[in-house]
């Protein structure tokens, strides 16, 4: 990996890495209680409430950039609104986050789910709008600019192939797994290219490819745009390079791009332009996935969880894996 050159935020140093940690996980252990439910809406409620409790209980002046909506769609967690107890006073700081980044998968309990956070300084995360986003990304330990948006998946398959040496029929690529994917997957699969499809959770997809682990070489297709500010801001922390353009699909969603200050509604952005300077990243793992192990419910109630929490300036990775008592 390259040695991060991002220099530390004083702002970001006031608040501890740790504390990030015991947000994203009180969000993972209260949806966790709702894994294999079947009801969505139970599960992300339960993770809005604890997160939201959980970065009250921070000594910031913190403000929801990427939430759970906006201000009219959202009662909790909504974007604007103002989170920590030392509002007017502590370090300004700037949250997306996805208290319940796989509604769907832990109504079913599937692999993936994850309570995500992002902070930066003020003005360092993209206020992006909740529309959807073409998404690119390739792992670390490759030439700045090898993946292009503006390209082909062809051509960045092929980019990529040459630059790791290998065919394009040996580049795995992951997708969601969407009707609106199915001329993508028959491009890539023409190429002779694997297709690891997930059902939800782009982030862990995203993530997945600075994972060699999980041998997927590059992430491609549409999903949320906060979504991939999250992931944006994970890949600046960990490195790997990652491309996303907002998609409309009526006047209304670009309406509320223009609200959010976005004039070029067909910019490509960087990785950087979506997450810039020092940030924090962090995720708890609610299901078993690639990424994290999810919540377990232990006899004795003892509640295990597994935490990833990384920085942009130091390029600090630490796995977290957490036992709780006394909790429910
Ligand atoms: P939710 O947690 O909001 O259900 O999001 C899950 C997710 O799979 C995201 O990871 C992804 O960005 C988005 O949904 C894709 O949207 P859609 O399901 O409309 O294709």
């Amino acid at each position: 990996m390259t040695k991060p050159t991002t220099p530390p935020s004083p702002v970001l140093d006031r608040v501890l890495v740790l504390e990030m940690v015991r947000v994203t996980e009180a969000a993972a252990i209260a949806a966790s209680k709702l894994v294999g439910r079947g009801d969505e809406d139970a599960a992300d409620a339960a993770a809005v409430e604890a997160m939201r409790a959980a970065l009250n209980e921070l000594a910031m002046d913190g403000t929801v950039v990427i939430g759970e909506g906006e201000r009219d769609e959202a009662p909790m967690l909504f974007i604007g609104e103002k989170v920590g107890s030392a509002q007017g006073t502590g370090p300004k700081i700037d949250i997306a986050l996805d208290p319940l980044e796989g509604t769907t998968i832990t109504a079913k309990a599937g692999p993936n789910a994850l309570a995500v956070l992002a902070v930066a300084e003020e003005g360092n995360l993209l206020n992006a709008p909740d529309v959807y986003m073409d998404k690119l990304a390739v792992g670390p330990g490759y030439p700045e600019g090898i993946i292009d948006l503006a390209k082909s998946p062809t051509e960045n398959v092929q980019a990529v192939a040459a630059a790791k040496g290998v065919n394009p029929d040996d580049i795995i690529v992951c997708v969601l797994d969407r009707p609106r994917h199915a001329e993508l997957i028959a491009e890539l699969r023409g190429l002779g290219c694997g297709v690891v499809l997930i059902g939800d959770g782009d982030v862990a997809g995203v993530i997945a490819v600075t994972n060699p682990e999980t041998t997927i070489d590059l992430y491609m297709g549409s999903g949320g745009a906060p979504e991939g500010v999250l992931a944006a801001a994970a890949l600046r922390c960990v490195g790997g390079q990652f491309q996303g353009r907002l998609l409309f699909r009526n006047d209304d969603e670009r309406g509320r791009a223009r609200k959010w200050g976005i004039t070029d509604l067909n910019k490509i952005y960087t990785r950087d332009e979506l997450a810039k300077g020092d940030c924090i990243f962090a995720a708890t793992g609610v299901t078993d996935g690639s990424l994290l192990k999810g919540v377990k419910r232990l006899k004795g109630g003892v509640i295990t969880t597994h935490t990833v929490v990384m920085r942009a300036s130091t390029g600090t990775v630490r796995w977290v894996s957490g036992e709780h008592r006394n909790k429910s």
